[in-house]
C-alpha cells in the first residue's frame, strides 16, 4: 500500500452544528493525518467548478446551493491508502445506506447535507487538492 493524499471537505451542515472536531477525530483515529486545512465560504463559481462533473445531474443546482450555504472546511488527508480509507470512514453517499460507525451514518442529515466529501480516485484527488491548495500549504 502506498501513502496517498486525498481532498476532504467538511460540509456546511457539519460546520453549522460545530462538528468539525468530532469529524477530525474520526480521521485521526483511523490513521489519517490532516496535512492542510482551511475554513472558507465557497463562491457559487468555485462550487460549480469543483462539482463540474455533476453539472448535468438533476441534483447539481441544489448541491451547489447547499455547498455555499455556510462555511466549509477544506482539508488534505494523508496516510496509507488514504483515498479508499477515507471513503470507508465516510460511509455511503446517502446516509440512509451508510454502514454503522461511519461519519455519514452518525452525522449526516440527508444526501446533500451528508457532512463530508472525499476524493474518489487518485486522479480526482490530485485535481481536487490542486484546486484548493498550493504545494506550500501541504505540510506533512
Ligand atoms: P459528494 O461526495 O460531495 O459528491 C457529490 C455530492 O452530490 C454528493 O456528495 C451528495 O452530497 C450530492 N448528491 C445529491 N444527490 C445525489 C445523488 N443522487 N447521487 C450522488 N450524489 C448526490
Amino acid at each position: 500500500m502506498a501513502v496517498e493524499r486525498t481532498l476532504s471537505i467538511l460540509k456546511p451542515d457539519a460546520t453549522r452544528r460545530n462538528l468539525t472536531g468530532k469529524i477530525n477525530a474520526r480521521f485521526e483515529e483511523a490513521g489519517l493525518r490532516i496535512v492542510a486545512q482551511k475554513r472558507v465560504l465557497l463562491s457559487q463559481a468555485q462550487a460549480e467548478e469543483f462539482y463540474g462533473v455533476h453539472r448535468e445531474r438533476p441534483f447539481f443546482k441544489d448541491l451547489v446551493a447547499f455547498m455555499i450555504s455556510g462555511p466549509v472546511v477544506l482539508q488534505v488527508l494523508e496516510g496509507e491508502n488514504a483515498i479508499a480509507r477515507n471513503r470507508e470512514i465516510m460511509g455511503a453517499t446517502n446516509p440512509a445506506n451508510a454502514a454503522e460507525g461511519t461519519i455519514r451514518k452518525d452525522f449526516a442529515e440527508s444526501i446533500d447535507a451528508n457532512s463530508v466529501h472525499g476524493s474518489d480516485a487518485p486522479e480526482t484527488a490530485a485535481v481536487e487538492i490542486a484546486y484548493f491548495f498550493s504545494g506550500l500549504e501541504l505540510v506533512g
